[in-house]
């Protein structure tokens, strides 16, 4: 449902560059040092038409071949020292920057665990992957490179000009010449070259979208036979980024013929006013040889402004995409904004009336819901007394699963209170809330990891083997011991692929392992067969016997579970009492729990 939001367009390249300096910061004396040396590097070049000059005005003048001789050592000796430095360069920022970009992922993964559940409603996965991948890669690109050679280069620039204009002012005018209308040409191309590339990138992040879903998918699109229309989808976008990086290519190649044809012609230029300077006798021809290859020289550091310039768009882009994730706020670590509305009851531990989980006038809608819709949940007032065990039970879509969701504050309510023995959730940290509260959910979601590390991810880290053995009985989950490494087998998308009911009673062991104050269980047992269910049943009654309970079912049997049941309808608390009262007076319940095809999916 997700897709790419919009970016935001009023920052300047240079500001949003800016922006990488806290990551930059701590290597920043290696970059600078790197930096320096390549200054160096580029100087001494420079010095080699000034020894041309030496050359060409002394010794080949005079025909003094030890001279020539002692001319070409000064220039292997200044080209091997020149070659020297820039290894050293290379040396100097491999490291550091593998180091900035691992700390960018690393932060950039840190943000994305502690991002409300809403904001991954909202962006599509793939999104996110090409921002942790490709433009990470892109910013060190970037630093290792343009950034350092913007600077080198205009420094080279700069001192080489001023080399050509105390040879020869008017030669060097005449090589400054087209230097104008280069750096306007520059400067459209930049707008220009900064919007396509934020495109490109953009539809990096939907292609890859389209191939995670893919590869997820895999079982729908073989089994509907989609991989044609799949397929088609692919070819389209990749059809469509391929168009726009083809548009990036138009743009670099008409930057690169500007900027290549233009000092060319102001060299040519040059070589024929010097040629007839020389020949008046007002310029030694030591002179010219030097100014020429001056400029020569220049050339390749007035040429890569045009890549340098877009890989620093690039940068730029791949810099606000970074920090658009970045910049989306994290789960506040206690107190939720949108909260409080009813203050009725006291915080810390209230009195009897507020002990177990007791849901105050709660309110939701989901926070990408057009805004006219009615909320998912209103008016939800709830008392599950410690100890106790209620079912919740809805028609599908009736908002059960929204409900359970609440209780571990994967969404803020809109308005309303929630509150465990009187304690309200966002008083809580989310560390102390989610130690209390374990959940299951519908889907039963397994990591690449031992099966016994999957279990035990629902409790601290204090758990041991006892505890899961014991989860492991109450989920009925024995056919662990079976597998060929018992506990130890690895499951999930890398390792062995297990069956829908396996994997429901792995996460239920899951939720019952850290023996959690309060269970929140979303249809734990929609897809065991009537005897694995009926062998989970006995076994759970006795976990719940003393845990706080809420147990979405769809079935009677299930319902049998729990002390009393509430019945979700229209998003309020239709009714709540014990199974028998229910059927007896409620039609709506007694319709849900009558007939398979309305209870069960
Ligand atoms: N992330 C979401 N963003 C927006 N709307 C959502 C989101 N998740 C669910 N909804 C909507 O909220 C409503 C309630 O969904 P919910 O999953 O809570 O139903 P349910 O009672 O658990 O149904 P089922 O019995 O089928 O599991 C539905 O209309 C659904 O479209
Ligand atoms: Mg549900």
């Amino acid at each position: 449902m997700a897709t790419t939001p919009a970016p935001a367009q009023d920052r300047s390249t240079v500001g949003t560059l800016l922006r990488l300096w806290p990551y930059v910061r701590p290597v920043r004396a290696r970059l600078s040092s790197a930096a320096f040396v390549a200054i160096l590097a580029s100087c001494v070049g420079l010095v080699i038409p000034l020894v041309l000059k030496w050359m060409v005005d002394g010794p080949i003048a005079h025909r003094d071949p030890a001279g020539v001789w002692l001319g070409a050592l000064y220039l292997l000796l200044l080209g091997f020292t020149e070659a020297l430095l820039f290894g050293l360069r290379r040396l100097l920022v491999a490291r550091p920057l593998s180091h900035v970009e691992a700390s960018m992922r690393a932060d950039l993964y840190r943000h994305l665990q502690r991002l409300p559940v809403a904001f991954h409603d909202r962006w599509a996965s793939g999104q996110l992957l090409s921002r942790a991948t490709t433009d990470l890669m892109l910013l060190r690109q970037f630093l290792a490179f343009p950034l350092t050679f913007l600077l080198v280069n205009g420094v080279t620039i700069v001192v080489g000009v001023v080399i050509m204009l105390l040879q020869d002012w008017t030669l060097g005018l005449v090589v400054l010449g087209p230097a104008v209308p280069l750096m306007v040409t520059c400067m459209v191309f930049e707008k220009r070259y900064a919007k396509v590339a934020r495109r490109a990138q953009d539809q990096v992040g939907d292609l890859t979208t389209v191939v995670e879903e893919s590869v997820l998918g895999i079982r729908i699109i073989k089994g509907f036979g989609r991989h044609r229309s799949q397929a088609r989808a692919f070819r389209d976008l990749s059809k469509t980024l391929r168009g726009t990086e083809l548009r990036k290519a138009r743009l670099l190649a008409t930057i690169w013929g500007v900027i290549v044809t233009l000092p060319e012609v102001a060299i040519g230029a040059a070589l024929v006013v010097g040629v007839v300077q020389v020949a008046d006798g007002a310029l030694s021809a030591g002179t010219l040889v030097a100014f020429l290859s001056t400029a020569l020289a220049l050339r390749w550091p007035v040429e890569s402004i045009g890549f340098l310039l877009a890989m620093s768009q690039e940068a730029a882009t791949a810099t606000e995409r970074y920090f658009e994730v970045m910049d989306e706020e994290e789960e506040d670590a206690t107190t939720a904004p949108g909260t409080g509305t009813g203050s009725d009851s006291a915080t810390g531990t209230g009195h009897a009336g507020d002990r177990g989980l007791r849901f105050h006038d709660v309110r939701f809608r989901y926070p990408d819901a057009p805004a006219d819709t009615p909320p998912v949940l209103q008016h939800i007032d709830l008392h599950i007394r410690p100890g106790e065990s209620m079912a919740l039970v809805g028609a599908t879509g009736s908002g059960k699963t929204t409900l359970t969701a609440l209780i571990p504050r994967l969404y803020e309510l809109t308005s309303g209170r929630i509150t465990l023995d009187g304690v309200d959730i966002t008083e809580l940290s989310r560390h102390a809330l989610r130690a209390k509260v374990a959940v299951a959910f519908e889907e039963p979601t397994l990591f690449s990891a031992a099966v016994g590390d999957n279990v035990l991810m629902g409790a601290e880290d204090t758990a041991g083997t006892a505890d899961l053995e014991r989860a492991l009985a109450v989920a009925q989950a024995d056919f662990v011991h079976a597998l060929p490494q018992g506990t130890d087998t690895q499951v999930g998308e890398q390792g062995l692929s297990l069956s829908g009911g396996q994997r429901q009673r792995l996460a239920l062991a899951r939720a019952v392992v850290g023996q959690p104050e309060f269970l929140v269980l979303d249809d734990p047992l929609s897809a065991l067969d009537v005897h694995t269910e009926a062998a989970v049943e006995a076994a759970l009654r006795q976990v719940l016997a003393d845990t706080t309970a809420l147990i979405v079912a769809h079935r009677p049997s299930t319902v049998l579970l729990a002390d009393r049941v509430a019945l979700l309808s229209g998003g309020r608390i239709a009714a709540v009492g014990t199974h028998h009262e229910l059927l007896r007076t409620n039609a709506e319940y007694a319709h849900l729990m009558s007939g398979e095809e309305e209870g069960a999916r």
